[in-house]
């Protein structure tokens, strides 16, 4: 098919729900490691890694090695039976946990059965049915994921499932109480216990949240922030989902999980995107005495697929093998450094944030009024197209940019990406005068 026919196609016999990046699609043809290449043979930096999931780099070769050999022997045969790819896969999960405190997983295909999961999980173990998530968050696209979401638009067509509320999220760069950290002492974790009280019976089975709220523009909240809210949660009986679907697996360089930057053990993690390094997979791993509590009868077809399951166990020993944590930590670091002096370069930029590798700015018409740049930031997202770099859009007010490569990116590819950003950038601004 040639390019044309291909988005024909698609217009003609795909929902209309499945949107696209960019005015005129950009149709993808091939990839490897930190590159794409369109249907009509142009290169492209891909800084966005398939929305956070390609953590390896696209077809890396020892994953790849490890799909083939899989691929080659056992594709199928449902939870029902055990099979080798899935026991091991659990193990090393556990081995890599906070502590090794969470040791028992439940494979799925995705974050947002993940966090079904998870949440079916807490109600299971707590007996009670109430979950506290954050405004901003994002947590999938079913009728539970939308109503978990924080976002007016992913929460679908309405009718959100009860016994859902949301507290405020530590959006410092907005500050929904209208502080500054530090001297706020971190407020806006007692919202939690003001939306309990307030709002609930008071008896909750879970409090949800993402480290850093990835689809929320990388609200990255202060580091006294989930402990203050994990005691909260524990005072009111329910436990405490860490949603790692972006943050998970060393994207926020130096520890596994996002969460292990707060000192928090939380007792469920959701996991998903880049474990697999974008084979479908999503994990729910819980320490012992939660997941033992799970005794109705269920099930997923396709969970634990053995080739998901034999790439997921690649992708974590490459990352081992690799100190690709480090990597996230060093290379992230000289991305922020670099996205700083962009941003004392154009006033566009208000703020920039995230850790390691989950890198975001957030662009304004004015940094006094912070009112957001969303159509800036479609200009630029079109710029960098045409200078062939992929780079991720977010944010409740659509005026986020989102950087999260391939973990395994060096410096080099960092500077490659800060000229195109440049670039870009000065094409943006050409546009306003
Ligand atoms: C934090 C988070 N949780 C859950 C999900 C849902 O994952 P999926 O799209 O695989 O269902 C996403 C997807 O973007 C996510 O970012």
């Amino acid at each position: 098919m040639t390019r044309d026919e291909i988005i024909l196609a698609g217009e003609k016999f795909l929902f209309p729900a499945v949107f696209h990046y960019y005015k005129e699609p950009l149709v993808i043809d091939h990839a490897k490691d930190q590159y794409v290449w369109d249907a009509d043979g142009n290169q492209y930096l891909d800084f966005f890694g398939g929305i956070v999931t390609v953590s390896v780099g696209h077809l890396n070769d020892y994953v790849r090695g490890k799909i083939h050999e899989q691929v080659d022997r056992l594709h199928h045969v449902s939870t029902l039976f055990p099979t080798q790819p899935q026991a091991e896969l659990a193990q090393t999960i556990a081995g890599v946990t906070p502590n090794g405190a969470l040791t028992k997983s439940f494979f799925t295909n995705s974050g947002t059965e993940a966090n079904e999961t998870a949440i079916m999980l807490a109600r299971c173990y707590t007996g009670h049915s109430e979950v506290i998530a954050l405004r901003h968050s994002y947590h999938g696209r079913s009728a539970l994921g939308t109503s978990l979401t924080g976002q007016r638009i992913w929460r679908g067509p309405g009718a959100a499932q009860p016994g859902i509320v949301h507290a405020h999220s530590a959006y410092c760069y907005r500050c929904p109480l209208g502080l500054t950290y530090p001297s706020c002492e971190v407020k806006c974790a007692g919202d939690v216990q003001d939306v309990i009280e307030t709002t609930t019976t008071g008896r909750i089975a879970a409090f949800i949240a993402e480290p850093i709220q990835g689809s929320g523009g990388v609200i990255t909240p202060p580091k006294e922030y989930f402990s203050i809210v994990q005691k909260i949660v524990r005072n009111h009986g329910g436990i405490f989902i860490s949603d790692e679907v972006q943050t998970g697996w060393g994207r926020t360089g130096g520890k596994w999980f996002g969460i292990e930057h707060y000192g928090v053990v939380p007792d469920v993690i959701t996991g998903a995107k880049g474990l697999a390094n974008g084979l479908p997979i999503g994990v729910t791993t819980a320490r012992a005495k939660i997941a033992d509590s799970m005794r109705y009868l269920t099930l997923s077809t396709f969970g634990g697929n053995p080739v998901s399951t034999a790439a997921a166990k690649a992708v974590i020993e490459f990352i081992q093998q690799q100190d690709l944590q480090t990597n996230c930590e060093q290379v992230g670091g000289y991305l922020r450094e670099r996205l700083l002096e962009l941003q004392a370069k154009y006033s566009l930029i208000g703020d920039v944030r995230g850790m390691g590798l989950l890198q975001a700015m957030e662009l304004v018409k004015d940094r006094e009024t912070k009112q957001p740049a969303a159509e800036k930031t479609l200009a630029l997202m079109e710029a960098a197209r045409r200078n062939r770099l992929l780079i991720g859009k977010g944010g409740l007010y659509g005026n986020v940019i989102r950087i999260t490569p391939p973990m395994n990116i060096s410096r080099g590819d960092v500077e490659e990406c800060i000229r195109l950003l440049d670039l870009s950038f000065q094409e943006v601004e050409r546009q306003r005068d």
